[in-house]
């Protein structure tokens, strides 16, 4: 019930106005947020890699009204991949498709995605394509699938929780996609997604097994200890070296953790998102863990 509350606020423009001006939330922001600059992303991004920790920047950033954003946004991309290729040649970018504008024309927005596979081809920087909503996933994925052959490294996102995922993945089959498996943040319908937390964590089993099994170089967006130990469980089992896949998480969350599958020789990779527009963002996190929400409340109502 709260998480659903808190997935429905994500999508308020009036609480994110509201939201966005209350400085007490500042704490909790940057707790999940690397900064509002892509100079404090960059920083961020550099401590990381002194741990032997990979880093995926995000801008953030979500639906945009007027194509005028998207390609101001894509114009931030480009900037955003020339700082890494300089300052820490190993990093991903992680770009939304909703912020490069596939909402208003998937055709400009797939010239969008393309520029930045071609800026980060030339950069040594790939590009990784987050999977948001259902309704743009269906056309994020085959954007992503029209663009592959020219950009075989390119990551998409793919969601445990989504009925249609097995079907989706199924259907690569001259080119092999590089994938993040996640559970899957948005809020779906029952008859397009799993609900259930342990059927989802089912299927993030069976699929990354499968994933392991069939994929180039798998990524395993999770930090929950169940999937962690399947993947790594079935790597030795399938006697897939730990430098043959990677586990990713996201910026603030389990700390520890990122640094002990590091230690332990395992490839980690830190989705660090940065910009103003952090309050879509924030929300989901809270839905993920509905323990930070006193936090977040009790900030919001003192101010
Ligand atoms: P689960 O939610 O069960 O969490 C396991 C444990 O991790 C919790 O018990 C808690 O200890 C800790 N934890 C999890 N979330 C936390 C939080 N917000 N704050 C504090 N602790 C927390 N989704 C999507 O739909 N499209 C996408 O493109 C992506 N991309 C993406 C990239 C990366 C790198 C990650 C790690 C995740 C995503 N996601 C995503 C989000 C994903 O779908 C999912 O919502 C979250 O990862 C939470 O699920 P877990 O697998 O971590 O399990």
């Amino acid at each position: 019930m709260i998480k659903k509350t808190l997935l429905l606020a994500a999508d308020s423009k009036r609480l994110e106005r509201t939201i966005s001006r209350n400085r007490l939330t500042k704490p909790l922001v940057a707790r999940y947020v690397a900064g509002t600059t892509l100079d404090e992303a960059v920083a961020a991004t550099r401590e990381l890699n002194a741990k032997g920790i990979d880093v995926s920047l995000d801008l953030l950033g979500e639906t945009v009204s007027d194509l005028s954003e998207s390609a101001a946004a894509t114009a931030a991309y480009v900037d955003t991949i020339h700082a890494l290729a300089t300052q820490s040649p190993g990093s991903t970018v992680s770009v939304k498709l909703s912020q490069l504008g596939i909402g208003l024309d998937p055709i400009v927005c797939e010239g969008h995605l393309k520029q930045l596979l071609d800026v980060g081809a030339e950069a040594g920087i790939t590009v990784e394509v987050d999977m948001e909503h259902s309704s743009v996933g269906p056309q994020t994925l085959e954007a992503y699938r029209s663009l592959l052959p020219g950009h075989p490294n390119t990551r998409v996102a793919i969601q445990a929780a989504m009925r249609r995922t097995p079907d989706d993945l199924a259907s690569f089959t001259d080119i092999k996609p590089r994938i993040r498996l996640v559970k899957g943040a948005f809020l779906e319908t029952i008859d397009k997604a799993i609900v259930d937390p342990a059927e989802v964590t089912a299927e993030y089993h069976y699929l990354s097994e499968w994933a392991l099994k069939n994929l180039p170089d798998p990524a395993f967006g999770t930090h929950d200890d169940t999937c962690i130990d399947i993947v790594k469980a079935a790597a030795e089992r399938l006697g897939i070296d730990k430098r043959d896949f990677e586990f990713q998480m996201l910026y603030g969350v389990r700390r520890e953790l990122q640094e002990q599958l590091a230690a332990d020789g395992y490839r980690v990779r830190i989705y660090v998102p940065f910009g103003s527009q952090w309050y879509p963002y924030l929300m989901r996190r809270m839905a993920e863990r509905p323990a930070n929400l006193m936090l977040f409340l009790r900030s919001v109502i003192s101010d």
